[in-house]
C-alpha cells in the first residue's frame, strides 16, 4: 500500500533527521580524536615506560620490537573500551584469561602495573592505543 502525502512527508523528514543526527554524531567522534599533543605525550610516556620491551609497536613513528606481550600496532583493531584499556594498564593481573588475546593466557602478571602516572598520561595513552588501526 502507498502512503497518503502526509504520511510521505512524515517518513521523509524522520528519515533526514536520522541522517542530520548520525552525521553529528560521526562528527562528535572525529572530534573526540587524538590532538598531536595529546598523541606526542603518549608516545613519550610509552617510551619513558619501556613498554617496547614487551611490545611490538610498529606505527606512528615508534618502532618498538619487544616479543613478551601481544603486537599493539593495530591495537584499535581490538576494539577496547577506554575503561577496560586503564584496566589492563593500572591493574593487568584484573583482566581475566578469556579476554586476554589469545596465546597470552596467564600472562597478566607479567605486564607491570602502569599506575604512577596522571590520568592525563593515562588518558592519551588509552587513547592513542584506541587510534592504531
Ligand atoms: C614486562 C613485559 C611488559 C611490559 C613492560 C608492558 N607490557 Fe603490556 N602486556 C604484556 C603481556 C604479557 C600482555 C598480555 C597479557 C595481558 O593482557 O595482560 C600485555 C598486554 C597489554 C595490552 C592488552 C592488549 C589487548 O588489547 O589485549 C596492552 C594495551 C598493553 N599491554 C599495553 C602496554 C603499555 C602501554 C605498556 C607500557 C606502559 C606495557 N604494555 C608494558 C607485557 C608487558
Amino acid at each position: 500500500m502507498l502512503p497518503n502525502s502526509t504520511g510521505f512527508w512524515a517518513l521523509l523528514i524522520s528519515v533526514s533527521m536520522l541522517a542530520l543526527f548520525s552525521s553529528a554524531c560521526l562528527e562528535s567522534h572525529a572530534d573526540a580524536r587524538l590532538s598531536k599533543s595529546d598523541e606526542e605525550m603518549a608516545k613519550r610516556v610509552i617510551l619513558n615506560n619501556d613498554c617496547g620491551l614487551c611490545h611490538t609497536l610498529q606505527a606512528r613513528g615508534l618502532n618498538l620490537t619487544g616479543k613478551i606481550g601481544p603486537d599493539l600496532t593495530e591495537q584499535a583493531h581490538r576494539n577496547r573500551s577506554p575503561q577496560w584499556l586503564q584496566g589492563q594498564l593500572t591493574n593487568p593481573v584484573s583482566i581475566p584469561d578469556h579476554e586476554v588475546v589469545p596465546g597470552f593466557e596467564g600472562k597478566q602478571k607479567l605486564m607491570p602495573k602502569f599506575n604512577r602516572t596522571s590520568q592525563r598520561e593515562l588518558n592519551a595513552v588509552i587513547e592513542f592505543l584506541r587510534s592504531l588501526n
